[in-house]
């Protein structure tokens, strides 16, 4: 038998980058690769990026001076060499000047290619010569036909692709020129990856997408199935317990998404729903295609048909133009809805986007400023909704070790982290219903709530 080859994925970025480093490992398992924990020794190794801002794009030049590294340690001491490729969104977006910058990167690919890497690999192999391949392109076929109908077990909690690219432009944004026109997978290839994750033991879904909501798949009989109704057929799957969805754009929430939000007891009463800004003419220059007004009643109508609901968003502070005034309209959206969850980035000029080229940059001081107070009372919030969780029963899905001793950590329905002690090994992969006795600024501690159940029993209702 041949020894297996060592493939090393470091990956940046969304969920979404996520998902496709784990399908690229799918891709290469034929071809002999096993995925290792580090750089050092790896016959490949493969940087799946993210170019979203500009601090996530440096980060990966700087991690390809400790690749080099490790590359010609490998090559010196005599061992096979080492393929190094670049992928994902500044693959995408600065392939060529990747390859130019740094001479030791074999391959370059995009997020719409790396169903051709056996190809790709076969050819940097090559004995003759070296081979530096770049391959960007969005192709007309589409990758998830060419993808391994087989995925690989992806563990208790796991992601599933629906949806990718983006239509939506907003100007500060580069995924739509990273990832390419919107697409949305037919429902049963959804259905039928979910039905084999779940046959693996995956008992909560992430479906992703750039722009989930913005999901219109081929019906199994012809016509389209809107997210809303994707997530009906989904929730009849037997074994899978809990469902969610990420990202969603306000634009996009329809009846049918805020009925299944009504009806589904899988359907996880958590929702990010980034809003980016307060201000009318902010979210306008943003292009966001909808206002502050729009976004309150999205999220109150949200809230009318599934009580229990709770929001997390995205917010970017100083975006060209950004008055004082404009800011404290961000400030009163955020205390008006309340948010348990947040991310919140300075705005950050990114190449070829419209708003870099826009009068009126904010100066990065006044980001600063900005950014600390609108993370002061987000913190705030989140602070005040897990305290508010003391005394709640919660279901709770067991999903790894703790760090101490006997420990076991879990998965609120709010994507809180739950710790439990005294709970068997055995109980991971369960969901179990536990009574908030503690709460920290981004977890939680609980004590299951009743007793003879000891974990064993798998609790299938959740709330
Ligand atoms: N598809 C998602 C967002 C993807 S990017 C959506 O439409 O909401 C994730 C987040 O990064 C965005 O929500 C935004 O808040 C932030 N972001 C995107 N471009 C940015 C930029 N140029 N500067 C700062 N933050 C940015
Ligand atoms: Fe980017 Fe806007 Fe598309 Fe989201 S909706 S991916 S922020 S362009
Ligand atoms: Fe980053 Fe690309 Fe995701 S730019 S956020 S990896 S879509």
């Amino acid at each position: 038998m041949t020894e297996p080859k060592k493939l090393f994925v470091k990956t940046y970025g969304c969920q979404m980058n996520v998902y496709d480093s784990q399908r690229m490992q799918d891709v290469l398992a034929p071809l002999g690769y096993q995925s290792v924990d580090s750089a050092e020794g790896a016959d490949m190794v493969i940087l799946n990026t993210c170019h979203i801002r500009e601090k996530a794009a440096e980060k990966v030049f700087s991690d390809l001076g400790r690749v080099r590294k490790h590359k010609e340690a490998k090559e010196a001491s005599g061992g096979d060499k080492m393929i190094v490729a670049v992928a994902g969104c500044v693959a995408q977006a600065e392939g060529a000047e990747l390859m130019r910058r740094e001479p030791m990167v074999d391959m370059v690919f995009g997020p719409q290619t790396y169903h051709r890497l056996p190809e790709m690999v076969a050819r940097a192999n090559r004995a003759i010569g070296r081979n530096r391949i770049i391959d960007t392109d969005f192709p007309a076929e589409e990758k998830f036909d060419h993808l391994p109908a087989q995925v690989s077990n992806q563990g208790y909690s796991a992601f599933l692709a629906i949806q990718e690219g983006c239509d939506k432009f907003c100007t500060f944004c580069v995924v739509p020129y990273t990832r390419g026109a919107e697409y949305s997978r037919p429902a049963m290839d959804v259905i039928g990856e979910a039905r084999q994750l779940v046959a693996h033991g995956t008992r909560e879904l992430t479906l992703l997408g750039q722009n989930v909501n913005a999901y219109h798949g081929e019906a199994p009989n012809g016509g389209e199935w809107s997210l809303g109704r994707l997530l009906r057929e989904l929730a009849e799957i037997d074994g899978l317990d809990r469902i969610r969805y990420t990202t969603s754009h306000p634009r996009d929430v329809d009846d049918d998404l805020i009925a299944a939000h009504r009806d589904l007891k899988k359907l996880m009463p958590f929702l990010h729903l980034p809003v980016q800004a307060g201000s009318d003419r902010v979210l306008q220059a943003m292009n966001r295609k909808h206002d502050n007004a729009d976004y309150r009643d999205i999220a109150k109508r949200l809230k009318d048909a599934c009580p229990d609901l709770a929001l997390s968003s995205d917010f970017i502070v100083g975006f060209p133009g950004e008055s004082d005034k404009d800011f404290e309209d961000t400030m009163d959206i955020v205390r008006d809805i309340t948010f348990i969850q947040a991310f919140s980035f300075k705005y950050s000029p990114r190449p070829g986007t419209p708003a870099s080229a826009m009068e009126l940059q904010v100066p990065e001081k006044v980001k600063t400023e900005r950014i600390m107070r609108l993370q002061a009372l987000l913190a705030e919030q989140q602070l005040e909704f897990n305290r508010n969780s003391v005394g709640r029963e919660m279901d709770v899905l067991l999903e790894r070790r703790g760090k101490y001793e006997g420990q076991l950590v879990g998965k609120s329905p709010y994507m809180q982290p739950v710790h439990v002690s005294g709970l068997p090994e055995t109980a991971l992969g369960q969901i179990v219903r536990l009574k908030i006795t503690e709460a920290l600024p981004n977890s939680l501690g609980g004590e299951l709530v009743d007793a003879t159940n000891n974990g064993q029993k798998s609790e299938r209702n959740v709330a």
